[in-house]
């Protein structure tokens, strides 16, 4: 046990699927930082990987929930109500897009595409505040995870950048809605990492090799650096942060043109 920036604190995980998942990272430094857990889980598929690591950190409790159900989302408010009382931090780490849309042309993206990628992957954002507003703590924590897609063209990331800029728009809408009781919302913009999710994307593996090519620290992040900001932006050292899209990804999003590879 580290020092406990997240002493008496209690947090809500979603979007934990296995061990390499950015959530798995969150929910290990929370533990750390002496924060009292709760989980979501989408379906039996993943139950058992996410009540592993549910009994590993402090004996936390996990629900079922599919953020598409308002049914789902209603019960879960019910049970953390129960079960916990108040939040006082929501991690939101979820995205879904259909794999035929996350290589060719965007404008080949079908209705139906694009509307699951966006309810999954952005209005869920809106769906889970909505649901745990009440359970919401006054002065609580509210994180999403984004990516440089979002505002920058990054091939084959297609309809997941445009979920992940109404994802930060929402970031900053909810942040003024919920400023009034002290509540932040803010984004982690995290640099390429591999997991289930990122490895859909065509020539993900690229991507990993361009950022530590390029960016300022010339290394990839791992889920512990997400963790590590995602700590912050629960404690109180961040009590005046809100709004905002932080990047942890080496300084990437910095560079305005690539060196050249250094010649041997
Ligand atoms: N891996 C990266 O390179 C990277 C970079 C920046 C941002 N992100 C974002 O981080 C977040 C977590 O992704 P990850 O890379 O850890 O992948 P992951 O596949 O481990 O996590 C995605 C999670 O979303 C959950 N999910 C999907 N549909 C759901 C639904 N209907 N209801 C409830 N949960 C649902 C899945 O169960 C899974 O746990 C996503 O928002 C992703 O876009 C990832």
């Amino acid at each position: 046990m580290v020092m406990g920036l997240l002493d008496g604190k209690t947090a809500l995980i979603t979007g934990v699927a296995n061990r390499w998942s950015i959530a798995t990272g969150i929910a290990r430094k929370f533990h750390e930082h002496g924060a009292r857990l709760a989980f979501i889980y989408q379906g039996e598929r993943v139950k058992d990987e996410v009540e592993k690591l549910a009994a590993e950190l402090g004996g936390a409790k996990s629900y079922s929930c599919d953020v598409t159900s308002d049914e789902a989302l209603a019960q879960l408010a019910d049970c953390v109500r129960r079960d916990y009382g108040k939040l006082d931090a929501l991690v939101h780490s979820i995205a879904f897009v259909n794999k035929e849309d996350l290589a060719g042309k965007v404008f080949k993206t079908s209705r139906a595409g694009f509307s699951l990628a966006l309810d999954i992957s952005s209005y869920s954002l809106i769906a889970l505040v909505n649901a745990l507003v009440d359970v919401l703590s006054d002065g609580a924590s509210v994180m999403a995870l984004t990516y440089l897609g979002s505002t920058a063209i990054i091939p084959n990331y297609n309809i997941a950048g445009i979920s992940k800029a109404a994802l930060e728009s929402i970031v900053r809408y909810l942040a003024f809605d919920l400023g009034e009781r002290g509540i932040r919302v803010n984004a982690i913009s995290a640099g390429p990492i591999s997991t289930a999710s990122s490895r859909q994307v065509k020539d993900f593996k690229s991507l990993l090799g361009k950022v530590e090519a390029a960016a300022p620290l010339h290394r990839n992040v791992t889920t512990e650096d997400i963790g590590n900001t995602a700590v912050y932006l629960a404690s109180d050292l961040s009590k005046a942060v809100t709004a905002d899209v932080h990047f942890v990804d080496s300084g990437y999003h910095a560079m305005g043109m690539f060196p050249e590879p250094a010649s041997s």
